[in-house]
């Protein structure tokens, strides 16, 4: 009996001894998951962490605020809108709200996230009456910028200002541009062949992509539902036609107006036709995620990401690329900071879209160093000039605006920190 219960208890605690092992084992392997998630989580940490370090958004958004105390009260005339400020000058050069100027919209548009940001009722005020000054645009058929010049101002003021009675100004603009689709070509046409004329028949520049956003607004809003069909056209055609093998986009495409062949491919603002004119990039960058944005269709998505890792690849060490890629090995080569605010400003929504950490990483990463680039002494108005940035070039193949402050650059600015300072209050990243 003794024995047996002696040989009962070296039984047990051989039991005991293998349920011992077993659960060491298991809290190995916990262990060891546990800690490949730690290191996972820790690489968000860490990139969290560099970025509390380096990247002050408050101190960013606090500078963008006192450029505009400075500017506002100057910019008295509401007949005009600020558009550069020449190299060496510090007062924007104001021209005038005309349906010609594609322009005329990014000024209110700065307000109205200014306003978002600090929800200060005067930035409010500024952002409106610089809003209903030419409310009468919604008509403009002439070309296409009626997208870029009505949805910073008020497509914004719906959005961000709660200005509900904008809604029947922005669809009558919808339609304004969307008069301007042709079928047979299956894009929208971005000038008239009178402001062009070394194009004789439908042209569509890549800018364009941008003003597809009002369209999808309005099928959104009530509008009619062919606005929606529209934009997917036009970012299909253009996905077909306006890119090379490297993702890298040509600026104006001439097609047939009738068969809608492709008849030449050039540039206006690029330094060669055949060049990489470096906004007309970053225009396609934001573009095609916008485009993602309204449609979720995966498409857009994985093109979004081929044509934004391009880009990545060909930039400089500060981020801000020279105004066209193909002249970029040349140190004195002028910068184009507005391109650089627009792909930061898209990079934020690519980098909430995409499925992988990896991914969502990488963007927000270089989002965040554009961004810093941008706020640094090297590009910042602040103590210089009454702009947010410095070093934009809009047209040097034209032989203007080269080196300047450009209203556009201030406006993706200011977007690209509202978004940042979003994604950070959802405590994402
Ligand atoms: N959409 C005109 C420009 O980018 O200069």
């Amino acid at each position: 009996m003794k024995f047996n219960q002696t040989k009962l208890a070296v039984k047990k605690i051989k039991e005991n001894k293998r349920k011992l092992l077993g659960a060491y084992v298991i809290g190995v392997i916990l262990f060891c998951f546990s800690c490949k998630e730690l290191k996972a989580n820790n690489e968000i940490g860490l990139a969290s962490a560099k970025e509390l370090d380096t990247f002050n958004l408050e101190s960013l958004i606090a500078d963008c605020e006192t450029q505009l105390e400075i500017s506002v009260p100057k910019l008295t005339d509401l007949s005009k809108h600020p558009r550069l400020i020449e190299t060496g000058k510090k007062e924007w050069k104001e021209v005038p709200n005309n349906r010609l100027v594609w322009t005329s919209g990014f000024y209110p548009g700065v307000l109205w996230y200014m306003y978002d940001i600090s929800q200060n009722e005067k930035w409010k005020l500024e952002a409106i009456k610089r809003t209903e000054v030419f409310d009468s645009f919604k008509t403009i058929t002439e070309h296409h910028d009626i997208g870029f010049m009505m949805f910073p101002a008020f497509g914004k003021g719906y959005e961000l200002g709660g200005k509900k009675e904008y809604k029947d100004i922005l669809l009558t603009s919808a339609g304004s541009l969307a008069s301007r689709f042709n079928p047979q070509v299956g894009t929208i046409r971005s000038w008239s062949n009178k402001m062009h004329p070394r194009w004789k028949q439908h042209i569509t520049i890549i800018d364009n992509m941008l003003n597809l956003e009002l369209l999808f607004w309005a099928a959104k809003h009530g509008g009619d539902t062919k606005f929606y069909d529209i934009a997917v056209k036009h970012a299909e055609t253009t996905m077909k036609n306006h890119f090379r093998e490297d993702y890298t986009s040509w600026h104006v495409l001439e097609y047939d107006s009738i068969t809608g062949a492709v008849l030449n491919r050039h540039t206006k603002q690029g330094y060669a036709d055949n060049s990489r004119w470096s906004r007309g990039q970053a225009w396609g960058v934001y573009g095609y995620t916008m485009v993602y944005k309204e449609t979720r269709d995966k498409k857009f998505l994985e093109f979004a990401q081929k044509i934004t890792d391009k880009y990545l690849s060909l930039l400089p060490d500060d981020y801000v690329p020279c105004w066209d890629f193909d002249v970029a090995n040349n140190p004195k080569e002028e910068k184009d900071a507005s391109a650089a605010a627009v792909v930061a400003s898209a990079l934020l929504d690519l980098s909430e879209f995409v499925d992988n950490k990896k991914d969502q990483e990488r963007y927000y990463d270089a989002a965040l160093k554009m961004l810093e680039s941008l706020g640094s002494d090297k590009y910042s108005g602040v103590g210089k000039t009454d702009s947010f940035l410095l070093h934009s070039t809009g047209a040097k193949s034209l032989g203007h605006e080269i080196n300047v402050a450009l209203i556009y650059a201030d406006y993706y600015y200011i977007e690209a920190l509202d978004r940042l300072k979003k994604i950070r209050e959802k405590g994402k990243l």
